[in-house]
């Protein structure tokens, strides 16, 4: 393995309190001090600075959800690069699906963030992907290159060494909001090879093929501790942004295990 797996648990709005958030990460937090991995979790902003208090002395890593293009300003409901750095982020998730196809958030704004991020020494996991009728239309490929282009714009090599990508295609998000009465499942192999395979050309393709050796490809969408370590033992994919089986150790540290 010429790259080192990184792992992510997105909690997104499904702990509403600080309380739960806090003893979920503790638990989780215990349970990683034996194995030797690059893990975050992503809690919600309401409960982001405690969480980080709690998770300060273990090797669990902190990540925000979204964060602001300015660092402040008049910006009702939004969350500052300056709170994740105090609350002890080291990364931030932008572009999320769900920011993306729910909140509206397009690549310009997303690219705007990315560079504030990088600028203020937060590393970025930047998320693409495309949804099932996109798929169906043979413009996966389009899709996901014309994100990593337009999130990506004006980035230098050496800021890549501070990012991370997450393809997580919108169809095999265990979310109802974005695939409403659609039975939802994860990639097949082959579809996760396919789109990654994707990603891996457009960094040669941009970049070179030495730099895109090093770019790190998380896969996110349904990934559990059944279908982790087929995925996970694929060349191009390099860890996994997880939603729902990140929430609890039991679910999350058994994905984590499956690497070895
Ligand atoms: P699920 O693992 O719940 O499908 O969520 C994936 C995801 O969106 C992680 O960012």
């Amino acid at each position: 393995m010429i790259r080192d797996y990184i792992f992510g648990g997105n909690w997104k709005l499904q702990y509403p309190t600080v309380e739960t958030s806090v003893k979920a990460a503790k638990d989780i937090a215990d349970q990683l001090s034996t194995i030797d991995v690059e893990a975050f979790i992503a809690p919600s902003p309401n409960a982001l600075y405690e969480v980080g208090r709690m998770i300060k002395e273990s090797n669990l890593k902190l990540a925000g959800q979204n964060m602001h293009f300015m660092q402040k300003g008049a910006f009702t409901g939004e969350v500052s690069i300056d709170g994740l750095l105090e609350a002890g982020c080291e990364y931030v998730l932008l572009g999320h699906s769900e920011r993306r196809r729910i909140f509206g958030e397009i690549d310009e704004m997303i690219n705007k963030k990315v560079h504030t991020a990088l600028d203020n020494d937060m590393k970025v996991v930047l998320c693409i992907g495309e949804t099932a009728s996109e798929r169906a239309n043979g413009d996966m490929a389009k899709v996901n290159m014309e994100q990593l282009s337009g999130s990506l714009k004006d980035v230098s090599e050496v800021q890549l060494n501070n990012i991370v990508i997450a393809y997580e295609p919108v169809w095999a998000i265990n979310n109802e909001y974005l695939n409403p009465g659609v039975k939802i499942k994860a990639a097949t192999i082959e579809e996760a090879n396919e789109s990654h395979a994707v990603v891996r050309e457009w960094f040669v393709k941009n970049y070179g093929q030495s730099v895109s050796e090093k770019i790190r490809i998380q896969y996110g969408g349904s990934m559990k501790p059944t279908n982790a370590k087929e995925l996970l033992s694929q060349r191009d994919i390099d860890g996994g942004l997880i939603g729902g089986a990140s929430l609890k150790a039991e679910t999350f540290i058994p994905i984590l295990n499956s690497i070895k």
